[in-house]
């Protein structure tokens, strides 16, 4: 009853109030709990700025360090859990291998469901965080067919992480502390972007009272689709088809203005930035230091910096405010630090964690929560008879 308002894609719609991240598209402005993205990506780190994201303050160094302390004792996974990686085909994509197994939590840890319990709140919070990057790192370890390492808890999430993906029992693994760096602030990147596609699904599975786990594996599903997460993929894989195709970035930029099968420049636009995405500023820079020292593809990277210079001085893209975003540069540093193109969209989602804890805990602390549910402007048949009745 009463009027429906028709807004495909929510452009203008606002489905919650939210205290945790403010986004100026048009200034290219983001921050975290107030705190500007480029001042966390240079000082904080990716476990202090998801305290900060999913408590609302910056932790004292006490509170850091038993935040961290508690992740550290919840990185092993049930060993039951760890079967469950052997029944995928072995060419599996990770991405939907890490939502079921993030679903599968909800049968392996039974005690930490009640989405309106503190405590079973704080659990799951805290299983998540130091479960995800484990199951991440073993869905890669499935795909090239190496054995699973325990977790080493004397390392930090992301060492830790590091040792899982890329160490094996037969040698020991020293995690780059570069790449650790690096890796560490393009998490804080990710870490929260208010109401995207991915967020907005977590937020939209939670509002019927879904669990923790349950809501966050629905987001990591959308995470997946390649107009979200998964653009940082398909960045890579259009930058090679330039390169195996031999041709120029002005004759593929053609392509992409008229529209030619659908083709788009991946990694450029955003629903609200219509400025620079002040997270791509900073990978772009981190992008140049980590090729340099690693010694990435620089003919890619080339690619990319011409593509991106002729984008931002074409009248299409001037027209429509298409720059950057985040995914742009972030698959040439992936690839750089060794991950395989299909762990790019796992990186995001690990780095994205915090932010959909965050949003489901407010979510489930909202007076105002209400089940989503969409209404829609019907265009079908009206009424008809069933035939021979
Ligand atoms: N290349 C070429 N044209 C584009 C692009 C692009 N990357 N993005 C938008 N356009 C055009 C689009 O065709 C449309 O043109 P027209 O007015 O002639 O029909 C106009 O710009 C407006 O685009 P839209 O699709 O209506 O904008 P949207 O807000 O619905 O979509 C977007 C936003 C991010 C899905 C889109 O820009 C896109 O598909 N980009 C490529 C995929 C990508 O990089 N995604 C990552 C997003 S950022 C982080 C994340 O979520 O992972």
């Amino acid at each position: 009853t009463g009027s429906v308002t028709y807004d495909p894609g929510f452009v203008n719609t606002a489905a919650t109030k939210s205290a945790i991240t403010y986004i100026d598209g048009n200034e290219g402005i983001l921050r975290y709990r107030g705190y500007p993205i480029e001042q966390l990506a240079q000082g904080s780190t990716f476990i202090e700025t998801a305290y900060l994201l999913i408590y609302g303050e910056l932790p004292t160094p006490s509170e850091l360090d038993a935040f961290d302390q508690r992740i550290r004792r919840h990185t092993l996974l049930h060993e039951e859990l760890k079967g469950f990686f052997g029944g995928f085909p072995r060419d599996a994509h990770p991405m939907p291998v890490l939502s079921s197994a993030v679903s599968a939590l909800s049968t392996f840890y039974q005690d930490s469901l009640d989405p309106f319990d503190p405590e079973a709140v704080e659990l799951s919070t805290v299983r998540l965080l130091a479960k995800m990057p484990v199951i991440a790192a073993y869905a890669h370890k499935k795909s090239i067919g190496q054995p699973m390492l325990y977790p080493d808890n004397s390392m930090g999430l992301v060492e830790n992480f590091l040792r899982l993906s890329f160490g094996t029992p037969a040698e020991p693994y020293e995690p780059d502390p570069l790449i650790v760096k690096a890796l560490d602030q393009l998490l804080i990147l990710h870490a929260d972007h208010e109401q995207n596609c991915s967020t907005s699904t977590v937020r939209l599975v939670g509002s019927a009272n879904a669990n923790m786990f349950a809501s966050v594996s629905a987001g990591i599903n959308a995470l997946f689709g390649p107009l979200h997460g998964g653009a940082n993929e398909a960045v890579l894989n259009m930058l090679r088809k330039i390169q195996a195709d031999g041709i120029s970035p002005e004759e593929f930029m053609e392509k992409v203005k008229n529209k030619e099968d659908g083709v788009k420049l991946m990694g450029f636009g955003h629903r609200v930035y219509k400025n620079y995405d002040p997270r791509a500023r900073i990978v772009k820079a981190t992008a140049d230091e980590i090729l340099e020292k690693l010694g990435g593809n620089d003919e890619l990277l080339d690619i990319a910096k011409r593509l991106e210079e002729k984008a931002l001085a074409d009248d299409y893209f001037i027209e429509r405010k298409l720059y950057p975003n985040v995914d742009f540069y972030t698959g040439l540093i992936y690839k750089a630090m060794g991950f395989p193109e299909k762990m790019f969209t796992v990186l995001f989602a690990i780095g994205r964690l915090p932010g959909w804890i965050a949003q489901w805990r407010e979510l489930m602390e909202d007076p105002e929560k209400k089940i989503g549910r969409p209404r829609q402007i019907y265009t079908g048949q009206g009424e008809r008879q069933y035939p021979g009745l």
